[in-house]
């Protein structure tokens, strides 16, 4: 076993020199260029930018790497251009965003870190890898390991929240699931440890907004995850579109060849963000296209991701001196070494099997596996009096809220290769609980329409017309199931909000509802924190169900109806008002911590909310009790100490309890 990896690896670069002695100099550059293409197989060649000159440049080998495209057919199709039309035949590598699921979508991972089920998350995303190779594809760009503090920022529903540590063990769950244990089985993906770096600290939450921060944070809080990536055998990067500390992530050259290659001997590739490249002209830190592809490839970018900078770009600033050739022949050698591990070169078609793609994408394993990670992900914030779990027999139950009946928000906004309508909805779940009257009312929408890369238009967002009849089901009710948040694209990239509460007229319907019936379950549905004081205050059972996926109503039913004790804990806290943001549980003590004496002010605190949040990170209940007794440390070494608890289930339900040690 160990011989075999050896003479991989010593095979693999033997290989990879002996293919770059015979590439020329643009051939190179091809391979460092990738180009997006929502391929139509009856329409032109790929869209967006210049699609005819797409074309051109892959039947020249002056492209290594496509994105958006999926599909065996459509995939076997370009493959083949690039094996049976280039000089060389060196086949290209198929990147996707595979972000917590292809067709059959498990929770964001921000609900999927909810589960603290280190065996969950990497099962979902072997599941996600199976589906997604089936379709043509051998890279995905996930994990996405930007740790964040600022739930403005839409893009928090991406991560795993705002503690490295757990952020650390989740990135690596993710790339072995990814990734497997050999990367040349046709049922795994290249994994890459994206946005290196600092994303998630966008100044004041607005995306794509400047990073500055210090050492301290970069060393102890940012850059942790992606070393967890490395540890565990990523074998890509995607650099970040922020400013980091006064140079763009795409052209730092301290970011990806100091510390990443050099520091931490990072061996695989880096693959811009979008455009990435290009925008450096945007930040003003460089003069034209021209000038960002030298910044970029000196900085370390060893691949292009639609700037058409480097296939444009590149050859001229290596003849004329600017650009050494050694880092052309580095990048080549970066990007080539992940095609032969993956396999590609013994067989570019290992990834194109129609009958395997008809078979496997959407088998009914993947259901189940998503289902599991579903419940696993659901956090019970409140439960008073025990209203959960809801009888199953003979009570009268309104449902209320858009949502409850939405079948496409719960699939998030990383769905590009899911249908819109494929999820189980809250509705469909609980209706499969025959035992009692189940009414459902709309009430109100949740204001906004539902495209992808445009500003939603706002409809209804003022429009109580629904109430009435909502307020006539919820009057008659045993209890009152209110489904209420955000749509699928009122977080993910892009999405930035500067308040925390439920969009629309949403809040209204609850306090409307509240009035007619105080018996009210509120199920969250929804990509971020949200600020939930009056809710705190007034409901009596609150779930944060997050976005759960293709299998989310099941997992929600089966929460609510005891069928799945919940058991997941805060992966980011929820504040009491965003002016407390950044808000985080490891929080510096100051050295005015506390209050001196009543009535004083020169202490570390607001004159008009309390410094905790409102429900902490780690934070979760449970249907039983658990009693912690016999808690034990004993020192072992001058680097190790033992700490014991006796764990003990008090309550009436079987549960399982995520012990948390803080240090
Ligand atoms: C996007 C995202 C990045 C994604 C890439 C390809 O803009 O920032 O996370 O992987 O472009 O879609």
């Amino acid at each position: 076993e160990f011989s075999s990896s050896i003479t991989s690896v010593v095979d693999v670069e033997q290989k990879v020199e002996a293919l770059l002695k015979q590439m020329t100099l643009e051939e190179k550059i091809g391979q460092m260029n990738q180009y997006s293409g929502f391929w139509d197989l009856t329409g032109p060649a790929p869209t967006g930018g210049n699609a005819a000159k797409k074309y051109e440049h892959l039947r020249k080998g002056y492209v290594g790497s496509m994105l958006n495209l999926r599909g065996v057919e459509n995939v076997r199709k370009i493959q083949k251009i690039a094996i049976e039309e280039t000089r060389l035949g060196i086949p290209l590598i198929i990147g996707f965003d595979v972000i917590h699921g292809y067709e059959t979508l498990s929770p964001i991972p921000l609900a999927e870190s909810a589960s603290w089920d280190l065996e969950a998350i990497k099962k979902s995303a072997e599941v996600a890898a199976e589906e997604a190779a089936a379709a043509g594809i051998n890279w995905t760009f996930a994990p996405m390991v930007d740790i964040s503090r600022d739930a403005r920022w839409g893009r928090v529903m991406e991560g795993a929240g705002e503690d490295p540590y757990l952020g650390s063990k989740i990135a690596i769950a993710r790339v072995q699931g990814f990734q497997g244990s050999d990367l040349s089985q046709h049922t795994t993906l290249a994994a890459c440890a994206k946005h290196f770096a600092g994303y998630g600290f966008s100044e004041s939450g607005r995306e794509y907004n400047t990073v500055d921060v210090g050492t301290s944070t970069l060393n102890n809080i940012i850059f942790p995850p992606f070393q967890a990536s490395i540890d565990a055998g990523v074998r890509t990067f995607m650099n970040s579109f922020n400013e980091l500390n006064g140079i763009p992530a795409t052209g730092n050259r301290y970011l990806q060849r100091d510390i990443l290659k050099n520091k931490w001997k990072f061996d695989g590739f880096v693959v811009s963000d979008w455009g990435s490249i290009e925008e450096m002209t945007a930040h003003g830190h460089a003069k034209d296209n021209k000038h960002a592809a030298e910044i970029a490839a000196n900085a370390g970018s060893d691949m292009d991701m639609e700037s058409y900078a480097y296939v444009n770009e590149l050859a001229a600033l290596v003849r004329e001196g600017n650009v050494n050739e050694a880092y052309i022949d580095d990048a080549a050698r970066r990007i080539l070494r992940v095609k032969f591990e993956l396999g590609l070169f013994e067989d570019p078609y290992k990834y194109c099997d129609e009958q395997r793609e008809k078979e496997i994408i959407g088998q009914q394993a993947f259901h189940d596996a998503s289902l599991d990670m579903a419940k696993k992900s659901i956090v019970l914030l409140k439960n008073k009096n025990q209203l959960l779990p809801l009888k199953k027999q003979g009570q009268k139950i309104a449902l209320i809220g858009a949502l409850a009946s939405d079948k496409t928000s719960p699939l998030g906004n990383w769905r590009i290769a899911a249908k819109d309508n494929t999820a189980v909805s809250v509705l469909e779940g609980m209706q499969a609980y025959t035992g009692n009257q189940l009414t459902y009312a709309k009430g109100a929408d949740v204001s906004l329409g539902k495209t992808q890369f445009t500003e939603e238009l706002k409809i209804n967002t003022t429009d109580r017309s629904e109430f009435p009849k909502a307020l006539a089901v919820a009057k008659t009710a045993d209890v009152v199931v209110m489904v209420l948040g955000e749509v699928g694209y009122q977080s993910g990239e892009g999405r930035s909000r500067t308040e925390l509460g439920l969009p629309g007229v949403q809040q209204d319907l609850l306090e409307a509802i509240y009035e007619v019936n105080k018996n009210i379950v509120l199920v969250l549905n929804n990509g971020r924190p949200l600020v939930l004081n009056w809710h705190n205050e007034h409901i009596p059972a609150i779930v944060e169900a997050w976005q759960l996926g293709t299998q989310s109503g099941n997992a929600i039913a089966q929460v609510l109806y005891g069928d799945y004790n919940p058991s997941g804990k805060l992966p980011m806290s929820f504040p009491r008002a965003v002016g407390q943001i950044p808000i985080y549980y490891n929080y510096k003590n100051t050295g005015r911590p506390t209050l001196p004496a009543p009535g004083r002010v020169f202490w570390s605190h607001y004159q008009d909310v309390e410094n905790t949040p409102l429900y902490s990170f780690g934070y979760g209940l449970s249907y039983t009790s658990f009693e912690y007794t016999n808690l034990q440390a004993e020192v072992l070494s001058d680097k190790e100490v033992s700490v014991s608890v006796m764990l003990k289930n008090t309550g009436k339900f079987t549960g399982k309890e995520v012990v948390q040690l803080y240090i």
